[in-house]
């Protein structure tokens, strides 16, 4: 492929609206680079789908990022990393560019998850997709096996997220429901991964239906620490990243939409542009 060879800006993407809570977490870690946040939300969400189809719509994302001249993409989805993140890494990316990289979002939440939890039993809230990909239990294990860990699906929540009912009385009910069908699988959990880049957004109702001695984990700030050091540690990378502290949007839905819902999850208006992938 014929991709731009100059420094870019830092590639961020999501199903949806979902990756705005990690890029905000990251701009504010690391608010000197260059960003572009695309959302695929004409076809989210993810969680539902096949491994076929999100690996097929996650490389078309990835791909596109790459031609506007990003060098490293951080793939801000749970869902994706899961289904895809493997594939791309290793049969694509030898060909589309070696030099290039992509990272997700599943690796930097298990390597924090051995400090944070006493009981060893740590609990997974995330999409079907992610949760059928037995990704968390894995990645968790590879680095902590003696950790217990029990998944629960939340079909529901990332529906209630991008059609701007997270704070609705009617989203109380799904985000009870989920949080104790998880806790009455496993009671001795202490810790609990919000592992789908929407959930933060439910924030306040999850709150409430946690019980207090529970610890929930979101993902924005921990993938921040860790592209920071990933960052540090590969300064050849870091050289084909730009600094300009700016962020371009770019949606496969209506404009209108997105930046209406995004201007709620980022708490500032934005310029957005529709593309096809
Ligand atoms: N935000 C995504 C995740 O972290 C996926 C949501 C979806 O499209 O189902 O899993």
């Amino acid at each position: 492929m014929n991709y731009p060879h100059i420094p870019g800006p830092i590639g961020v993407f999501d199903s949806g609206y979902g990756g705005l809570t990690i890029l905000s977490k990251i701009r504010e870690t690391l608010p000197q680079y260059d960003y572009i946040y695309l959302g695929d939300n004409a076809r989210t969400p993810y969680g539902t789908r096949s491994f076929e189809i999100v690996y097929e719509f996650t490389l078309q994302a990835v791909n596109r990022l790459f031609l506007m001249g990003c060098h490293l993409v951080i793939l801000a989805c749970n869902t994706a990393s899961a289904k895809a993140l493997r594939s791309i890494q290793i049969n694509d990316l030898p060909q589309m560019d070696p030099q290039r990289r992509v990272l997700g979002v599943i690796r930097p939440t298990a390597e924090c998850i051995g400090t944070l939890t006493r009981s060893r039993h740590v609990g997974i809230l995330a999409t079907a997709g992610t949760i059928r990909s037995e990704s968390y239990p894995l990645e968790i294990h590879k680095l902590f096996p003696d950790i217990t860990v029990t998944g629960q699906a939340c079909p529901m929540w990332v529906p209630l997220v991008e059609n701007n009912e997270a704070q609705s009385d009617g989203a109380d009910y799904f985000v009870k429901k989920y949080i104790d069908s998880l806790l009455e699988k496993d009671p001795l959990t202490d810790t609990v991964v919000l592992g789908c880049t929407h959930y933060p957004i439910l924030a306040p109702k999850i709150e409430r239906y946690m019980p207090p001695h529970i610890a929930t984990v979101a993902q924005g700030g921990l993938v921040a620490d860790s592209l920071k050091n990933y960052l540090a540690r590969h300064p050849e990378m870091d050289a084909k990243c730009t600094k300009g502290g700016h962020c371009l949007y770019f949606t496969t839905e209506a404009e209108e939409k997105f930046s209406e819902s995004a201007s709620t999850f980022l708490n500032e208006p934005i310029r957005v542009e529709r593309i096809e992938l």
